[in-house]
Order: C-alpha cells, then structure tokens, then sequence
C-alpha cells in the first residue's frame, strides 16, 4: 500500500520508524510502499490541526512530564468520556467513534475508539520537551489510557502528527507501512482499518453521516467518487444501491485498499471500478470521454503534491474549477456531495449562489465530532 492519506499520505518521510515489522496479519496488498500518493496533510485529524501546527495552544510543559494531579484529572476525563460516548454510540449502533478530543490543554491529543483499540494521536503543541522527556511522558500517557479505558497496553496505538511517526505503546515502533489490518463495521457494512501503517486509520470517522446520507441516495445512480482514498464512500454507494461506482485516486495503495473494502462487502464486480489517476488529469479526460454520472463525492485533500501529479493540490484555490468540472461530468438531477477539511475554508461566491447548492454541515458533522468542526460540506444538485 502507499499513500498517504493524509498526511503525507504517503510520503515515505512520514514514517521514519520502520524498525521490526509487526508479527501482524496483512489482508492488505502492500505492495507499493507508503512513498506513493502524496502529499500534505489531506486531512489532519480533525480540523486541520495537524497542518497547522502553530494553531496548537503552546503549554507550559517544559518538564517532559505531567503532575500526578493532572494525571488523575486526564484518567477521570477519559472515564466520564467512555461512560458518555459509550452509551451514545450504543444507541446509535456505532463501534468506532471519537472519545476525547484535546479536552484538557495538558493532555493535546485525539483518541479514536475502533472496537476495543484506540488510535490515540498527539497534536504538535510547541512544547519544550526533549526526546527522551517526551517519550516517558507518552508512555505514561499510553499506560494511562489503557488503564481508564480497560484495554491491554498493546490495545493502544500512538501518531505523533508532529513527528509523524506511529507506534503501538506498548514498547516497540511498528509503523512504516506495516501493522495489523482489522475489520471493523459502521451501518451494518465492513471496513479494513490499520492504526499503525500511515497516519490515519483508511476511515475517517467524522464523514459516517456523510456516507449514510450518500447512501439514502444512491438507489438506481452511477456514483463518481474522487480521491475515493480507500473507497468507503463507494463501500456505502454501492449498499445503497448504485448502479456503479467509480474510485478515482492517486494512491494505487489506496485504491487496492478500496478494491479489498468493496469486495468485503460483496460488490466484487465489474460495476465497481478503481481508477488511478491524478484527478486534475482524469477530469480533463473525462469531458472529452462523454462521461456522465448521477451521484459524485469530491473530498479532496487541503493540501497535495506528489510526483504523480502536475502540480500542487490547494482546496482554497482550486475547488471552484474542481467542483465545476465534476458538475459537468453530472446528469441533469445529478447530486455532488463536496467536503474540505480546510480550516477557514470560503466557498467560492459562484458556487454558493447555484441554485441547488446548500451546505449540509450541520448534517453532517456527527455529535462525537461537534465539540471541534473537522469538515464543512455542501450538497449541489444540477438542474433536472
Ligand atoms: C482526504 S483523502 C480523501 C478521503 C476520502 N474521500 C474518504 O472520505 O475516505 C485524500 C486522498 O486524496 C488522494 N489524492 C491526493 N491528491 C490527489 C490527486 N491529485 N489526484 C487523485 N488523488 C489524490 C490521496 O491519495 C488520498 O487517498
């Protein structure tokens, strides 16, 4: 596999640690090696923090550790965080949700709850810590999530987003494109995750309703679905009854991953199709190819660049000609569910103006993700 998916998606560079590949399973292909894809952080986790570390609230931590008082405080958060979400995604039926997202300005981290696993991640906060400072101050934070939540220290898998390293807590470094891949299931469909081979797990989380909303209206529609990453929008297209999907991304990585995440679910056929492409280059072909669409995803990194593609991917200015190109591939009554993680992000006044265009954030950030906006998304319907 390769690519990034967010960060660097991919870039080798992100992943210095490649010392003793796990002993784990590998559903997945890996045979393209993490270099591929690109990038800049397509999509930091939540909000954008992870590309812009100096956003981070500096802490005065220079010590390399925290008190035992704010430890206490930190284990108790996490309790009362696992009480609380617990129950909630129990009622909504759902196995993967955020549990804490940078509640206490001691502890600046993102813990992601996969079905008994946490992807713990750490945000660059400018903190003065020295290597060895930071590192027992992590292990002791990993040691305490592990006891607040009740899973094994080996349950607890850490990115350090400034480092860009990945590691599982329980000693020894795993990441480099390794690391076990595991199914996990959101609305009755299965997704392969990995908390240890790149920087994020091949489900993001905040986009479930998105998916689900996708989903409601994909019954009888051929679905386009661009920089598809590991293809759970398809996934989801596809069990609502489209009659097609196409995936269209950089990362042959991910779109093996995508491939491997469809056939999970059974849609193994030749409706369903990956293609490897530098998007810019595919929407320009495809005008003259005469393809046409009735449902389209267009959730491009913030940020992208890649031996793979002309130039350099920046939402803010290249979303007008992005969406406007996908709109052109639509048929009339054709949907396109568009999404940036881009902090600050302004939708182009144009756009905003098109008659069927609303933004549909408010439906679909999830509540476990409310506390910090991590998209904005809009729904363009073409005229029918
Ligand atoms: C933000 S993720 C997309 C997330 C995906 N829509 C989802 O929700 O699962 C970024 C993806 O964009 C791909 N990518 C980045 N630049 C690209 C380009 N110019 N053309 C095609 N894919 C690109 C990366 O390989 C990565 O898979």
């Amino acid at each position: 596999m390769s690519a990034p998916a967010r960060p660097p998606e991919g870039g080798a560079s992100q992943s210095p640690e490649r010392a003793q590949p796990a002993n784990h399973t590998h559903p997945l292909p890996r045979e393209g090696g993490r270099g591929e894809g690109s990038s800049i952080p397509a999509r930091p986790p939540e909000g954008g923090a992870s590309q812009s570390p100096e956003r981070a609230q500096p802490v005065n931590h220079t010590e390399g550790s925290s008190s035992p008082a704010q430890f206490r405080e930190f284990g108790n958060r996490l309790r009362k965080n696992a009480r609380h979400w617990g129950k909630w995604a129990k009622r909504q039926g759902i196995t993967c949700y955020r549990l804490y997202d940078r509640d206490l300005p001691a502890f600046p981290l993102i813990l992601d709850w996969y079905e008994g696993r946490v992807h713990l991640q750490e945000m660059a906060t400018g903190w003065k810590q020295t290597e060895a400072e930071h590192e027992i101050w992590l292990q002791a934070v990993a040691a305490a999530v592990a006891v607040a939540l009740e899973i094994g220290p080996d349950a607890v898998f850490t990115t350090l987003r400034q480092r860009q390293q990945h590691r599982r807590t329980g000693g020894q470094y795993q990441g480099g494109g390794e690391g076990e891949d595991f199914i996990v299931q959101e609305a009755g469909l299965r997704f392969y995750v990995n908390l240890e081979a790149h920087l994020d797990s091949g489900l993001f989380l905040d986009h479930r309703k998105t998916r689900a909303m996708l989903r409601a209206r994909a019954q009888g529609r051929s679905m386009l679905n661009l920089f598809a990453y590991t293809g759970s929008f398809s996934v989801y297209a596809a069990a609502g009854g489209a009659t097609s999907t196409l995936s269209v991304d950089l990362s042959n990585t991910y779109l093996e991953w995508a491939r491997h995440n469809l056939a999970l679910n059974g849609f193994q056929t030749p409706a369903h199709r990956q293609v490897r492409a530098d998007v810019f280059t595919w929407l320009r072909e495809a005008q003259g190819e005469g393809c046409r669409f009735d449902l389209a995803v267009l959730d491009p990194p913030s940020f992208s660049h890649s031996k793979k593609m002309a130039g350099i991917l920046d939402v803010q200015r290249d979303h007008v000609w992005l969406i406007r190109q996908t709109l052109h591939l639509l048929n009339p009554g054709g949907l396109l569910f568009f999404s940036t993680n881009l902090r600050d992000f302004d939708l182009d006044q144009g756009i905003a103006a098109h008659k069927g265009c609303r933004e549909i954030t408010r439906e679909t950030v999830p509540e476990d993700y409310a506390r910090r906006r991590p998209h904005r998304a809009w729904l363009i319907e073409t005229r029918g």
